[in-house]
């Protein structure tokens, strides 16, 4: 497999030399490897639950439907580490081969493994918001109104409304200032990597086809065929720990 996987990293390593601003863009894929599952993988959240349950209108009428199947994933969140593919990420940043990581995941691990320049485009999942007032609540808060008190649903302690965790649902609007900070990246850079994504939720999913049309080179690291893959310039079908550390340890040779 790795054998297999040589001549594609290397001319992705070839690429990363070369390139002046390369972005990564990063999905669920990337955090799997960390406990964490994605959602539209083989084993992936939306096999089991139907995505209706993560829409702002789902949300509104049923809150506490919505923060019964979030409560599954806070063991595997808090107990999840960066794998070696954040941390490989991290080192090519500080190494000044990759100047952004832009990240549809909500866990923080870039964070956690060193990058420094993350856009969250879909917020995080270790704050919440009053859906009122507009207050910020720490994950910790909302821990311990639901666990000790087994509250259906956590509550601004200002005003009694409802909080919601500070991510994007389905049919939220994406903060303009975010999606802005996304296109001065993505404007004047030259390779666009992605990894992990099945590019299916917008705005992100258009990423690619933006900065293709902008004259960048676009790079797919997914386990499985992504639609973008026919317009992209390299596609490495791998785990993303195992082709991201390669490429690491490419570029410190
Ligand atoms: N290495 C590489 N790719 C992987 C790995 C791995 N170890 N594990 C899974 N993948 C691939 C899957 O095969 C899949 O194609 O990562 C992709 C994950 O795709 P999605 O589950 O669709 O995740 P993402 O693209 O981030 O979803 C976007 O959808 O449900 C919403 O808001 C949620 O941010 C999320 C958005």
């Amino acid at each position: 497999m790795i054998h297999e996987l040589d001549g594609k990293v290397k001319e992705l390593v070839e690429l990363l030399r070369q390139s002046g601003k390369c972005v990564v863009l990063t999905g669920a894929g990337v955090s799997v490897e960390s406990g964490i599952p994605d959602f539209r993988g083989p084993e992936g959240t939306w096999k089991t639950y139907d995505p209706a349950i993560s829409t702002a209108s789902s949300f509104v009428l049923k809150p506490h439907q919505f923060w019964f199947f979030a409560m599954q994933f806070v063991g595997p969140l808090m107990r999840a580490e960066p794998n070696p593919a954040h941390q490989a990420l991290a080192e090519l940043e500080k190494m000044g081969h990759v100047t952004c990581v832009i990240t549809q995941n909500i866990d923080g691990l870039h964070q956690k493994a060193g990058s420094k320049n993350v856009i969250e485009l879909h917020g995080t999942a270790w704050r919440s918001v009053c859906v009122n007032c507009g207050k910020k609540y720490s994950f910790q808060y909302v821990m311990d109104q639901m666990v000790p008190m087994c509250s259906l649903v956590p509550r601004c302690m200002e005003c009694g409304y409802i909080l919601k965790p500070d991510a994007t649902l389905f049919f939220e609007e994406i903060p303009q200032q975010l999606y802005q900070q996304c296109l001065d990246e993505l404007n004047h850079c030259d390779l666009l990597i992605v990894v992990g994504s099945t590019l299916l939720v917008e705005p992100s999913g258009s990423f690619p086809e933006m900065v293709k049309k902008l004259g960048g080179k676009i790079v797919i690291i997914n386990l499985e065929k992504t639609w973008f893959d026919e317009n992209s310039d390299i596609v490495i079908n791998g785990k993303a720990t195992e082709v991201l550390t390669q490429i690491l340890q490419e570029m410190k040779k």
